[in-house]
């Protein structure tokens, strides 16, 4: 099994460039379904959750080439198949977002239940009574749902929660459906608007993306299109916290800094210096000890879940006390844990964990147990005095494209070993 093997202590210095945002590919990807002809995406991240779909869309007789610059040749034409298997949901959770695509073009889907998750239950049943007053007929059996309908209609669905992939699903779905479909209470993330514009340029009418409430008028027929996949926020706030982890100074480029404004927020209240350069780079600096925050998980545009494993490596060596409160998922301080075999004072109080700061992590091997916690993991790898062993980084892999490579050309001594031979001290 792979592990990544960190010598702490080192500062970074440099430049990182920031790949295609994966919760943007994943929907993008599910979007081809909707229209036969060649689409053709640009800056799709090299992931193992991207390259997991292109294999589901496969089975399901898309065509898809991949070329060597993160280019996506994709033909829906020959779709012949109604069916995501339990192996590869089982391995991708996003692959529900097939569901909606395949009921709206065949008028059937018989996708299998993602089942449980690392950081929660993650049920769909946002998506199933969409699709349900949209009218299919649904039925779940032996682990999958089964939906049909001879043509979905509009309808007004109110989501009792933003779900952001549960949006995305819908607004797909509501593209070829008959009549005007209102999603109220809709998720604003900049990956749905990503998704959204996309649709548009298909054919597809589409209003008030970014707002709470989504309308669509459905169409007959959408066409291909060119798309290119907008950085992803996540990754790039990820290596703004990693200057803040190891100290140093780096330039992020290839970013969209206005989808980090709530994070930019906090992380200059934690005392980060952030400079905006070119309105697609941002230059992050981090003299001296951090201050400790208090930070609440919204869905967007608040401080993203995504993040808070990450930001909690920063209150973990900050000056005083800080509250983590994460609001979206149930179970999702997994890493708190292994933090604490770092040497970092942190309790769980329920929802929220007190973080008090300590003068310095020690290193130690560590457990990856999802995919963000192996960034905060590798983060708290930087910021330790001695050597961390991250073990589980088939996980960091699913949603960073090459992290140890872009980090180690910065300066960090990073290095990603087998287990008998990494180095002990
Ligand atoms: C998306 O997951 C992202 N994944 C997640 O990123 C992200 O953490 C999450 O949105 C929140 O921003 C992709 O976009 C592929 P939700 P999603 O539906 O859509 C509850 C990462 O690390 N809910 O917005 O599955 C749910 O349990 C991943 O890149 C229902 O109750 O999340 C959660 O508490 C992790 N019923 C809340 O809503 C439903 O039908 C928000 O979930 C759907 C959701």
């Amino acid at each position: 099994m792979d592990c990544l093997e960190i010598k702490g202590g080192r500062t970074l210095s440099g430049t990182i460039r920031i790949s295609g945002a994966k919760n943007a590919a994943l929907p993008i990807l599910s979007a081809t379904l909707l229209a036969e002809g060649a689409f053709r995406l640009s800056e799709v991240p090299s992931l193992e959750d991207v390259r997991i779909f292109a294999e589901l869309l496969r089975e399901l007789g898309v065509e898809i080439k991949s070329l060597e610059d993160s280019t996506f040749l994709i033909d829906s034409s020959k779709l012949n198949s109604h069916e995501a298997p339990y192996e590869l949901v089982r391995r991708m959770r996003a692959s529900v977002l097939v569901l909606g695509p395949l009921v709206a073009r065949l008028g059937r889907a018989r996708v299998s239940l993602p089942g449980g998750c690392a950081i929660g239950a993650r049920p769909i049943d946002f998506h199933l009574k969409g699709l349900e007053l949209m009218g299919a007929k649904l039925e779940i059996r032996q682990g999958f749902v089964e939906a049909r309908a001879r043509r979905l209609r509009g309808a007004q669905i109110y989501f009792d929660i933003p779900s952001v992939t549960g949006t995305e699903n819908l607004m797909m779905a509501a593209c070829l459906a008959k009549g005007k479909t209102v999603l109220e209470n809709a998720a604003r993330e900049p990956e749905v608007v990503a998704l959204g514009n996309m649709l548009k340029e298909m054919g597809a009418d589409i209003h008030g993306l970014g707002t709470d409430t989504i309308i669509i008028h459905g169409s007959r027929h959408l066409r291909p299109v060119t798309c290119t996949i907008i950085p992803d926020r996540i990754e790039a706030g990820t290596y703004l916290m990693a200057a803040g982890a190891a100290g140093g100074e780096l330039t992020i480029e290839n970013c969209v800094p206005e989808h980090l404004d709530t994070v930019m927020l906090k992380l200059k209240a934690a005392g980060l210096k952030l400079k905006i350069i070119d309105s697609d780079k941002i230059r992050v600096r981090r003299r001296g000890r951090l201050n400790s925050v208090d930070v609440k998980t919204q869905p967007y545009p608040g401080f993203p879940t995504d993040l808070q494993a990450q930001i909690m490596v920063l209150m973990a060596v900050a000056g005083k006390l800080s509250v983590i409160t994460e609001t979206i998922f149930e179970n999702r301080f997994m890493h708190v844990a292994e933090l604490k075999r770092l040497g970092a004072d942190i309790r769980v109080e329920g929802r929220s964990a007190i973080v008090r700061g300590v003068k310095h992590l020690n290193g130690a091997p560590v457990m990856a147990t999802d995919l963000r916690a192996s960034a905060c993991l590798v983060l708290a790898g930087l910021a330790a005095k001695g050597t961390t062993l991250v073990q589980g980084v088939h996980h960091l892999d699913r949603g960073y494209e090459r992290m140890d490579e872009k980090l180690a050309q910065v300066g960090a001594r990073i290095r990603r070993v087998k287990m008998q031979d990494s180095d002990p001290g």
